[in-house]
């Protein structure tokens, strides 16, 4: 018998199966464990963005997560997202299973913006676990906090004193902008302390940088089409921005080099870097860059936040006059006879604890968080998390989860007073305003004193009214889409002097 030499199509063809046999049995894919993730219709090329359309993106998600359950996966364009829509899925991500789940993606504008992604929000490994050691040991932990005590206090007294002029003549006050402009200034003469030429220049240009950072970027959800973000103007625009803050920030680092004297003068944040740096004893040695890329964090996540929560507050109060009024009665009936207040009396108002608790549990700056990505295969209640994955916690939803919280969508402080024991500082996982284990907020500390400060002298001072022919119906509470969830529409209100300010406050 003959023995035929097959051809060489065929020798080719056998070839490939072969080899993609030896893939199947060989695969270094995990293996699957559990069950499939649900998945919400996807569209070709775009995935599961339709569902997105229109909608904010936590409500879409809280919606979804209705239909296909608490953990579930969403292609995003060409990257895949799960997204945790339960306190025990929360649980698992951020505490249980943290050291896995502490670390950050890639994002264009970060990459940009922040040198790299070399500041606290947005670093991992090594490198951020020492940011963050500074942060709490030396930025923004209690003690350097209070030591911003005659700043808050300058600061806050202005803007009442601004809303008690307004009160004299009549006229309403936008909160919104009035509040942003507070804690842009007590957060800009923290870092640059009080004395810098740059703070003008450095605020105009980042309010600009945070409003272009929190739009779109194709390259994120497209990583094959990161073109795009060059053709469309995208990163060209963000590397314009980043050159300006760049110049702004190396001036100010010049101006802080060059009037070190170790004086009577609070150190400013950049003082405390620069100390840091020259002294050397840092594991991971920090550059010029890097202080740069740390001080843009402190305008990204200290400024809007604190200033939306504020003004939620405000919104919601007004919009239920008998709360209003028995947080106004618990500030007035203590501090009366005083006239004023000073930071060291807020402890002692719990109602108005409680209105700030709501307000967070109703409308959390982040509602998503900041995403997080996995660094190994694991498993979390019962499905297989590979990788990779990039993971999304729904915050938003939870707080509003009728599971979790009785007449959940209603805004009752009085909730923590009737045996609602719980606390947002990540250990009651359905109420997470500040995310929860290692990449916990690191400011939250500096943005409750001026957030609590604030509110407290608002309620205290002064009664508040609608403009003339607006009712408490009129009044939009709709978020807008952007870096932190504020109000789509600024909130108006009048003032009218209740308790003047003695001279000193
Ligand atoms: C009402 C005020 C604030 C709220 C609700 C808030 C909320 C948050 C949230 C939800 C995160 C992400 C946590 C996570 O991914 O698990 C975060 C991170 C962060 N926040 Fe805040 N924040 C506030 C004020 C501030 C202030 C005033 C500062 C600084 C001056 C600040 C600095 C930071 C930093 C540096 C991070 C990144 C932490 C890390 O990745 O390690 N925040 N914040």
């Amino acid at each position: 018998m003959e023995l035929q030499v097959p051809s060489l199509p065929v020798l080719l063809s056998s070839f490939l199966v072969l080899l993609i046999i030896i893939r199947r049995v060989f695969s270094s894919k995990p293996k699957h464990v559990g069950p499939e993730f649900p998945t919400p219709s996807r569209l070709p090329f775009i995935g599961s963005i339709h569902h997105l359309i229109g909608k904010l993106p936590h409500h879409a998600l809280r919606d979804l997560a209705r239909k296909h359950g608490n953990v579930m996966k969403l292609r995003l364009g060409q990257v895949d997202q799960i997204i945790f829509s339960s306190r025990e899925g929360a649980q698992q991500v951020l505490k249980a299973q943290d050291a896995n789940f502490a670390f950050r993606p890639e994002f264009t504008a970060a990459k940009i913006i922040a040198y790299g992604q070399s500041d606290i929000a947005f670093s991992n490994g090594e490198y951020w676990r020492q940011l963050r050691k500074i942060c709490v040991m030396e930025l923004l932990g209690a003690k350097r906090v209070k030591s911003f005590v005659s700043l808050r206090k300058e600061q806050v007294g202005r803007l009442m004193s601004d809303v008690s002029n307004a009160a004299a003549i009549g006229k309403p006050v936008n909160l919104g902008e009035r509040l942003n402009e507070l804690t842009n200034s007590i957060v800009v003469q923290a870092s640059f302390g009080r004395r810098c030429q740059q703070q003008k220049k450095f605020m105009e240009t980042i309010k600009e940088v945070i409003k272009m950072a929190s739009g779109f970027s194709v390259g994120d959800l497209f990583p094959s089409l990161q073109v795009v973000d060059v053709l469309t103007g995208f990163s060209t625009q963000l590397k314009k921005y980043h050159k300006k803050l760049d110049a702004i920030l190396d001036a100010t680092i010049k101006e802080h080099q060059m009037t070190r004297d170790g004086g009577e003068e609070e150190e400013d944040l950049i003082d405390v870097l620069l100390r840091l740096k020259d002294e050397g004893n840092l594991e991971v040695p920090i550059t010029f860059d890097n202080i740069k890329a740390v001080v843009i964090d402190m305008f990204a996540g200290g400024t809007e936040t604190t200033a939306n929560t504020i003004e939620w507050a405000m919104s919601e109060l007004m919009l239920r006059p008998s709360t209003l009024q028995r947080a106004q009665k618990e500030v007035r009936e203590a501090m009366k006879d005083k006239g004023y207040i000073e930071e060291t009396d807020v402890p002692q108002f719990t109602y108005l604890r409680g209105v700030v608790k709501e307000t967070l549990r109703l409308h959390p700056p982040f509602p998503l968080l900041f995403p997080r990505v996995g660094q190994e295969t694991t498993e979390v209640l019962g499905y297989t998390i590979p990788a990779g994955s990039r993971l999304l916690i729904n915050v938003w939803s939870l707080g509003r989860d009728p599971r979790y919280w009785k007449d959940a969508d209603s805004f009752k402080p009085e909730r923590f007073e009737e045996g609602v024991n719980r606390e947002f500082k990540g250990n009651d996982f359905e109420f997470l305003p500040f995310g929860a284990g290692r990449r916990m907020c690191a400011g939250m500390t500096f943005g409750l004193t001026t957030l609590e400060l604030t509110l407290s002298k608002f309620l205290f001072h002064f009664d508040w009214a609608f403009p003339k022919g607006v009712q408490a119906e009129d009044i939009d509470m709709s978020e807008s889409f952007g870096a932190s969830a504020s109000r789509k529409v600024n909130l108006l209100l009048v003032p009218s002097l209740r308790y003047p300010f003695p001279t000193l406050d």
